[in-house]
């Protein structure tokens, strides 16, 4: 499953320096969140074990259980500040999803995850695990954004041949080679987007959510100016425009 390398425990710490600020930042999230909640709730999902992986401060948690009123959600986190943003009464554990789950006395019926999964190396076989982990009939529910995000700040950066400092998200398909058609209940795509009047004020939730972390050095600001001239997607107000790419899945074991 990957190394334990310096990637991700520069990832871990970022999260964990912006968990006071998540919450205020992370519009996106809460609303991504959301929706997956909603999706869960059109199929019958067997009680026991849920887990929200990679749970921050609690959005997807918190989202099941205002839709599955009598349905707790474990959180499980990697870094102990986001975890501290929960409510004392909320089940939390401090794991790193970097290796394999935690042997719990029951197998899950339900994990769930948003916005972690693309932070994982090796997310296709990380998804694998998880499914695996899984008791049989139980439901993975996964959000996150996949490649094809942010195309304007790689045209950008193409334009003006500098690097696009942007994280290299994970591919659809590659996420699902181990997934049989017959396990898919749910294969979504949406595209959410963000304006803003300069890139500073783009890219500021990103870095409030401690989503900033790039494996590349970082650019001086020239470069940035060079990349806000470049950019070539605005909206009818002139404000510059970032797509996101979001993929939701519910897989069925
Ligand atoms: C963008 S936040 C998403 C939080 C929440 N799921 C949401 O939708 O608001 C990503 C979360 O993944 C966690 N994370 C990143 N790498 C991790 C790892 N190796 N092990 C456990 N958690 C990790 C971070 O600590 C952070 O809380």
């Amino acid at each position: 499953m990957g190394a334990i390398g310096n990637w991700g425990d520069r990832v871990l710490r970022r999260f964990d320096q912006s968990a006071q600020n998540y919450n205020a930042a992370a519009t996106l999230q809460h609303a991504v969140a959301g929706q997956l909640a909603d999706h869960c709730r059109q199929h019958i999902v067997p009680g026991g074990l849920w887990v929200d992986l990679g749970s921050g401060t609690g959005h997807l948690a918190e989202a099941l259980e205002a839709r599955f009123p009598d349905q707790r959600v474990l959180r499980l986190d990697g870094s102990e500040a986001m975890l501290r943003q929960q409510p004392i009464s909320a089940d939390t554990q401090r794991w790193d999803l970097r290796g394999p789950l935690p042997q719990w006395q029951e197998a899950p019926s339900l994990l769930a995850s948003s916005f972690c999964l693309h932070w994982l190396p090796e997310s296709g076989q990380v998804l694998e695990h998880w499914l695996n982990q899984l008791r049989p009939g139980g439901w993975l529910a996964v959000a996150l954004p996949v490649d094809g995000c942010f195309p304007q700040w790689h045209r950008a950066a193409e334009a003006c041949g500098i690097p696009c400092t942007a994280i290299a998200f994970p591919e659809q398909k590659a996420l699902l080679n181990s997934v049989t058609g017959d396990q898919i209940r749910l294969n979504s795509v949406m595209h959410c987007h963000a304006f803003a009047e300069t890139l500073p004020k783009l890219l500021k939730p990103l870095r409030r959510v401690g989503a900033d972390c790039s494996p590349g050095p970082s650019l001086p600001i020239r470069d940035w100016r060079a990349l806000q001239q470049a950019w070539p997607d605005h909206d009818g107000e002139g404000r510059l425009r970032l797509t996101w790419v979001i993929q939701l899945l519910l897989i069925q074991r």
